[in-house]
């Protein structure tokens, strides 16, 4: 807390708190795009609010991502029989396995003596192969336990970072930039306003369900997240934020 006050950082919680109606914020001191440090520290402070808003027998919905993964490194529960069950909250986005949303799903459950179930749904899936997916008893069965997740906890990244990263084809960002993408999170990119413009197409956590679960966790940081984050924020269906001052400066300044 000392150090928070003297960085003025709880009173930048504050701010951004009221300004979007947020249950709860946490900033970290520092800037995760320069600081490995202080993307430890996003990812140990994200692991922090986790532990404290779960309770036994929770269905907890996770995202992939450099940030989550941090938070499943530092992740631990205070016994291992508060029985979570981890799933990721939506199938394959065109990661690389170790950011994958199955990998920190069971990362954290093994972490926590958890357990965890994984969707095996490859990424770019046409019309034909969804339907014929979500008609498979095993797939089914994994994504009604996801849609049960109390919790879910989050990456948000730059719309362009993201589509490049999962390596859309060029059609696909021009659509995006037209389209106006400027945040991303969970597989749906949105505009300035938050306003959904485009989704990945694959199965799990839809939209409705994400403005219904009980606690959304955002964990993001860095001064290049800054406004992809705002507009994660004018959404309006995240309930706790974490972050880091870099970002946090900006958000303040515009709020
Ligand atoms: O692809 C999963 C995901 O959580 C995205 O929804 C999000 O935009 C991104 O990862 C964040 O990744 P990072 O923490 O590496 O910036």
């Amino acid at each position: 807390p000392f150090i928070k006050d003297l960085f003025g950082l709880t009173d930048m919680e504050e701010k951004i708190r009221q300004a979007y109606g947020l249950q709860q914020v946490v900033i970290v001191p520092g800037d995760s795009d320069h600081s490995p440090h202080t993307k430890r520290e996003l990812g140990l402070a994200g692991a922090q609010v986790l532990r404290k808003v779960v309770k036994e027998g929770d269905v907890i919905g996770v995202t992939g991502g450099s940030t989550l993964a941090e938070v499943a490194n530092l992740l631990t529960f205070p016994t291992s029989d508060t029985n979570c069950m981890f799933v990721p909250a939506r199938g394959g986005l065109g990661e690389n396995v170790e950011l994958q949303a199955n990998t920190i799903a069971s990362t954290m459950a093994k972490r926590t003596g958890g357990q965890y179930r994984l969707l095996h749904v490859p990424d770019h899936l046409g019309d034909e192969a969804y339907q014929s997916l979500m008609s498979d008893p095993n797939i089914q069965e994994v994504v009604e336990v996801i849609r049960r997740s109390r919790i879910v906890i989050h990456g948000i990244g730059n719309a362009m970072t993201m589509a490049r990263r999962r390596k859309a084809d060029e059609r696909t960002i021009e659509l995006l930039k037209q389209e106006g993408a400027h945040a991303e999170a969970f597989g749906y990119y949105f505009d300035r306003e938050g306003n959904v413009v485009h989704k990945m197409p694959t199965v799990g956590l839809k939209l409705e369900d994400i403005m219904e679960t009980e606690v959304v966790i955002g964990v993001a940081g860095g001064s290049s997240k800054a406004e992809a984050i705002e507009s994660i924020l004018k959404f309006g269906h995240e309930d706790i934020l974490v972050t880091d001052e870099a970002a946090a400066q900006v958000i303040v300044s515009r709020c």
